[in-house]
């Protein structure tokens, strides 16, 4: 299901190169990570490391089968563009949820995120699922508004381990 959902995906995002990135390949997506500083300052209150960002790659919720989580880097004229955290089946099977949608920093504001998210939206129609959640650090106003932009509803205010530091997010839901 999950090889179906990223060839799918593909398709949808002719000009990127959609790779699954790894513990052993993480390093190649780290000037995505670089190119963030302010976002982790602003989620984490430091910048990431390489180490952290394998950590990343291998956080999952209690009980949730790894299988099923999905870290996608989209290489765009031999750079990578963006980097996708994505948990499929959570918090219900019939959901998925973004754990994190990271664009280059230099590439911000040029319809890379949109792309991405509407691929998503036209890939997961197929699926059974029926809605897609995520949480966004209340201070992140301008992913917020990027968000609601792309369908995305507000359902309420949680607090959750970023990093090792507890943060105020906001939560949201797209249904199909
Ligand atoms: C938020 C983020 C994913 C958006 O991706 P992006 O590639 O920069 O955004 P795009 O260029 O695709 O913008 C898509 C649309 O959203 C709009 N948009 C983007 N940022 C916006 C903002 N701050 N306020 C209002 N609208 C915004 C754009 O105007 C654009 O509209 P259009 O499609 O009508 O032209 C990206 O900026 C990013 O990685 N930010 C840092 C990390 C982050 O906050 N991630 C989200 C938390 S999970």
């Amino acid at each position: 299901m999950n090889a179906n959902f990223i060839s799918t995906l593909r398709s949808y995002l002719d000009d990127f190169e959609i790779r699954p990135i790894t513990r052993g390949t993480c390093y190649r997506v780290m000037p995505v990570f670089d190119s963030n500083n302010e976002f982790f300052m602003l989620t984490e209150g430091k910048p990431i490391t390489l180490r952290s960002c394998q950590a990343n790659i291998e956080a999952i919720p209690p009980g949730f089968d790894i299988n099923n989580k999905l870290y996608l880097g989209f290489w765009h004229n031999k750079m990578c563009a963006a980097v996708l955290d994505l948990l499929i089946g959570y918090p219900k099977p019939d959901c998925l949820y973004i754990g994190l949608l990271l664009v280059h920093g230099e590439l911000q504001g040029t319809g890379v995120g949109r792309k991405i998210v509407e691929a998503l939206a036209a890939a997961w129609k197929g699926t059974g699922i029926k809605a897609a959640n995520l949480a966004v650090v209340e201070d992140n106003k301008k992913a917020i508004a990027f968000w609601k932009k792309h369908g995305f509803k507000r359902t309420g205010t949680s607090t959750a381990i970023v990093g090792d530091t507890c943060v105020n997010v906001v939560t949201m839901v797209r249904n199909l």
